[in-house]
């Protein structure tokens, strides 16, 4: 597997992977990888000519600095499980090679991401998906992939990038690829190494509380659904619900009733002690969406 450091040899890597006419799948992470990244990775590896995997942690998608400061990095690991999976080559470049002239150089580029960046996330972290657009717009411009893999956990951040991709003009096939989670339910994440054994004691109520309420809103209304959802994980010791919406999975707009769409997603973010997990449900989707 390469290790590609730099712009100019991640462009001839791509221009000669392009002459060969060689499809190419790209994963974007930010590293500290687990096996919900390795499985976008093998995916990208059985899809395409080469799989392309970036390892970035990039910093102006952290709108709190105590979180970019404590996120995990493990490159010589990544590197190993990296090339087990298959990968052709991983891009982990420094800061500085990205943001040659600095952070809070010149103003960035506004991209337009449409309402689905306005909710959720959006309101909870400012200027992220701006952050997100910015790195992924860079990476697909550089690495020409003809599709590019990003996991459902994200659930907000697929439809995010597909409202980039539409504004750009940008050919690539988004592959949305499901949640892996542990054996109790806690969906993978970079940021589960930050808990305590206590918090990961707790932290797999999230998915129950979600996976449960599944029959119960067969029979509830959204609101009552919402609320039995947040009262359950509200009672457990260390957790705290930030948000909870019961959404659109296209539009990511609140619904009201589960009439309104035939794909609703429930998308909720816990704290966990001061860890902020995310994670979400599909309550009705239809099968062109799976
Ligand atoms: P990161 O959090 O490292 O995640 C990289 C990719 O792995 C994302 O597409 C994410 O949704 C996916 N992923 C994470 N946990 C997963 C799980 N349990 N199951 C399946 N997929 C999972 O998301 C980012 O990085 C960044 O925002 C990035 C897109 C790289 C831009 O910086």
């Amino acid at each position: 597997m390469l290790i590609i450091r730099t712009i100019a040899d991640l462009s001839s890597y791509v221009a000669s992977l392009r002459a060969d006419n060689r499809s190419i799948g790209l994963v974007p992470t930010m590293g500290a990888l687990h096996d919900g990244h390795i499985s976008l990775v093998k995916r990208a590896v059985a899809d395409n000519d080469s799989a392309l995997v970036s390892l970035f942690v990039n910093p102006v998608q952290f709108n709190n600095p105590a979180d970019l400061e404590s996120y995990p990095r493990s490159e010589e690991q990544d590197f190993k499980l990296l090339a087990e999976a298959g990968a052709a080559a991983v891009f982990a470049p420094s800061v500085e090679e990205i943001f040659p002239e600095g952070l809070d150089a010149s103003p960035r580029k506004s991209f337009d991401l449409g309402q689905a960046a306005e909710v959720m996330e959006g309101k909870m972290r400012p200027g992220h998906f701006q952050g997100v657009a910015f790195i992924v717009e860079k990476l697909f411009r550089l690495c020409l992939p003809t599709r590019a893999y990003f996991g459902e956990k994200d659930f907000q951040q697929i439809a995010v990038i597909r409202n980039m991709v539409r504004s750009e003009g940008i050919d690539v096939e988004i592959v949305p690829c499901p949640i892996l989670r542990a054996d109790d339910g806690l969906a993978l994440s970079s940021r589960n190494a930050l808990l305590s054994p206590e918090q990961r004691e707790v932290a797999p109520e999230i998915h129950r509380a979600l996976a449960d309420s599944i029959e119960y809103s067969l029979t509830h209304s959204v609101r009552a659904t919402h609320d039995s959802v947040v009262e359950r994980i509200d009672a457990v010791p260390h957790l705290k619900v930030e948000y909870f919406e019961i959404v659109d999975g296209r539009t990511l707009l609140p619904v009201d009733e589960w009439e309104e769409s035939p794909w609703v997603v429930g998308c909720i973010t816990v704290y966990c002690g001061d860890v902020r997990l995310i994670d979400n449900i599909a309550y009705r989707k239809p099968q062109e969406s799976a």
